[in-house]
């Protein structure tokens, strides 16, 4: 996720800015730049890689300035490479521009600039910003913001520059987060607290649609309209370690609460506008190449594999192709029919998990067409692969992966429903219907987050057993696996993910007294057999913790002994939501054992070995 900084004052800006980007590397970064007004003109300096490379070229030849803006990228469009990373200013080098977000239209807003005469140097959307302001600007930096503003659709954080004006710096925040650091004689912009909190601890945070005016002495607020705001100053009392953690306890509770964040993104652009078609036009696999797919393989390893098994369900129920499973770190040994017409779809975060990669490897030595989704561009899985889904859910830092897994499911959705219309496997009526759930979903993993209180007391209670069971039908089985692994990874207590129809098949016999059994309930055509799986574990002793659809409340609580309510959705949508309590039960459970949530033993964030 990139990071802004910006500064005007009394003092150089340089290390200011440095030492903001360096405060805000947590949030991930590939490469970094700055610009500075010397009084003059607009220098720029970036480089691709750590903030060090950035700060070794700027050893011989410092900025030496007191307004500036910096920024560290988080590869979205175009690699991470010098020339895309930010800040990046248009032809006259007069304007000059920092962004964190993505622009929608940028390609339509390029084409447009590019017949106009307009040269671009980077494969980037926000290289596009700063043409657009050079083009609005009629000696009013704030009016050229808010007209080149109107014409961009998407999310944006922006930090803007020009060397016409050097006592104003102007910040705009639009779908991406932005605050206002007020010093005396001195204000900032940046994208979280803790890049200013050595500086001042009184800020503005500004919402959605609203942009700031800063010269030394004032901070002045309006609507991207132009309308002046009002706001009251935030005190911030926290300290670093809690600012970078935006106020929750640890990262992995952040990600958790990122997840509706999460999902617009990944969504974002990938929605026709009137809402009734997938546009994913960075797949280069034709129509006819697609038609010729006889079979899928999804390769993934532990959470991206449960992803994957949603994306099983997903892509055989939409786009009516067979879908095989495999672990990454088996699929090459047992010799797996592949062939050019086989599909094979790597899911990893990271984009460098070894198993995954040698899979990805394997299948295209065979000629197969492979297909990634991943969370970092420029990984080796983003390289190697033929085609890439980025999924935007920002660096994940907690090892246990949350939201880059529900931002694995979203990418399935979309690719699954891209299939259909492909290969006209689905009326045209339900992909827009489908849409229309999705579209919902962040609204309701709100809601589910909004009742975290709940979820602590039952993890709690589980927190003081050694063993148990998740049980699920269908897409349920995929989210209890998951569940599962979640609650053993991070609190360390034993459990088991089964097939709820499965259990009388051996796993019965481990089932006694007050032994928890968490139960997703979610499938309507399953409900009823679930319901009795339920019967038997009860019939045992066990202590059931139902999770269910809203509207099952009333039935669903006479078959279980807690029950946890999930918002309505469409059966296939419901991992989206079901997993969330989930996240919750394993965050809280490892909380109350006293756990080290966020790196727990003997794992790491990136698997690199087999
Ligand atoms: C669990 C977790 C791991 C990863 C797995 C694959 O929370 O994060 O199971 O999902 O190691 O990693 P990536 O997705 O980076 O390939």
């Amino acid at each position: 996720m990139c990071g802004i900084v910006g500064y005007i004052g009394y003092r150089e800006t340089q290390p200011i800015l440095i030492e903001g980007l360096k405060k805000l590397e947590y949030r991930g970064y590939d490469s970094a730049g700055i610009a500075v007004h010397t009084g003059q003109k607009l220098e720029v300096t970036k480089s691709v890689g750590r903030l060090a490379n950035l700060e070794n070229r700027l050893t011989g030849e410092p900025l030496c300035g007191t307004v500036g803006i910096g920024h560290t990228r988080w590869a979205t469009h175009g690699k991470p490479s010098d020339a895309n990373s930010h800040p990046h200013t248009d032809n006259s080098l007069k304007f000059s521009v920092v962004h964190n977000g993505i622009i929608e239209n940028y390609l339509e807003l390029k084409e447009e600039l590019v017949q106009e005469g307009h040269r671009f140097l980077s494969e980037t959307d926000t290289e596009v910003i700063s043409h657009l302001v050079a083009v609005e600007y009629e000696g009013d930096i704030v009016k050229a913001v808010q007209k080149a503003v109107r014409k961009m659709r998407g999310a944006f954080a922006l930090g803007v520059l020009t060397e016409h004006e050097p006592d104003r710096l102007v910040a705009v925040r639009y779908a991406s987060p932005l605050i206002i650091g007020v010093g005396e004689g001195e204000k900032f912009i940046a994208s979280d607290i803790p890049a200013i909190l050595e500086y001042t601890r009184d800020i503005y945070i500004l919402e959605d649609g609203e942009m700031a005016v800063l010269t030394r002495d004032r901070v002045d607020l309006f609507t991207i309209e132009g309308n002046p705001i009002a706001k009251d100053v935030f005190h911030v009392n926290w300290d670093l370690m809690t600012a970078e953690k935006g106020g929750y306890d640890h990262f992995m509770l952040k990600e958790i609460h990122e997840q509706p964040k999460a999902y617009r993104d990944t969504m974002r652009g990938r929605i026709s506008e009137d809402g009734r078609s997938v546009v994913l036009p960075e797949i280069k696999l034709t129509p006819e190449q697609l038609r010729g797919i006889n079979r899928v393989h999804i390769v993934a390893c532990g959470t991206a594999m449960h992803a994957g098994m949603v994306g099983k369900t997903v892509i055989e129920s939409l786009a009516r192709l067979p879908v095989e499973t495999d672990v990454a770190s088996e699929y090459r040994y047992r010799s797996p029919i592949i062939t050019p017409e086989t599909l094979v779809i790597v899911v990893s975060q990271s984009g460098e998990t070894a198993d995954t990669l040698a899979a990805l490897r394997e299948a295209k030595r065979c000629g197969a067409h492979v297909l990634a989704i991943t969370n970092v561009v420029g990984s080796s899985v983003a390289r190697e692969a033929d085609d890439v889904i980025i999924t935007l859910a920002g660096p994940e830092i907690a090892v246990a992966s949350t939201k880059a897994y529900t931002s694995q499911l979203i990418a399935f959705y979309l690719l699954g429903l891209y299939m259909a219309q492909t290969l006209g496997t689905q009326e045209e009526a339900r992909i827009a219907h489908i849409l229309a759930a999705m579209d919902s979903l962040p609204d309701q993993v709100e809601k589910i987050l909004a009742q975290s209180d709940t979820v602590k007391g039952i993890a709690e209670a589980i927190s003081k057993h050694s063993n148990l069971f998740f049980i699920g039908r269908g897409i349920d089985y995929a989210v209890a696996l998951e569940g599962s692994l979640k609650l053993k990874e991070i609190s360390y207590i034993h459990s088991e993910a089964y097939a709820a129809g499965e259990l009388k098949h051996g796993t019965l016999a481990l089932i006694e007294e007050g032994v928890p059994v968490i139960a997703l309930l979610t499938q309507e055509d399953l409900y009823e057999k679930t319901l009795s799986n339920i019967k038997e574990v009860k019939a045992r002793g066990a202590d059931v913790f139902g999770i269910a659809n809203e509207g099952h409340e009333a039935e669903a609580a006479k078959s279980v002994d807690t029950l946890f309510s999930i918002p309505r959705t469409l059966p296939l949508l419901t991992p989206a939501l079901s997993v969330v309590p989930l996240q919750l039960l394993s965050y809280y459970a490892s909380l109350a054992l006293g756990h080290d949530v966020d790196k727990p033993r003997n794992l790491a964030k990136s698997v690199t070995v087999e």
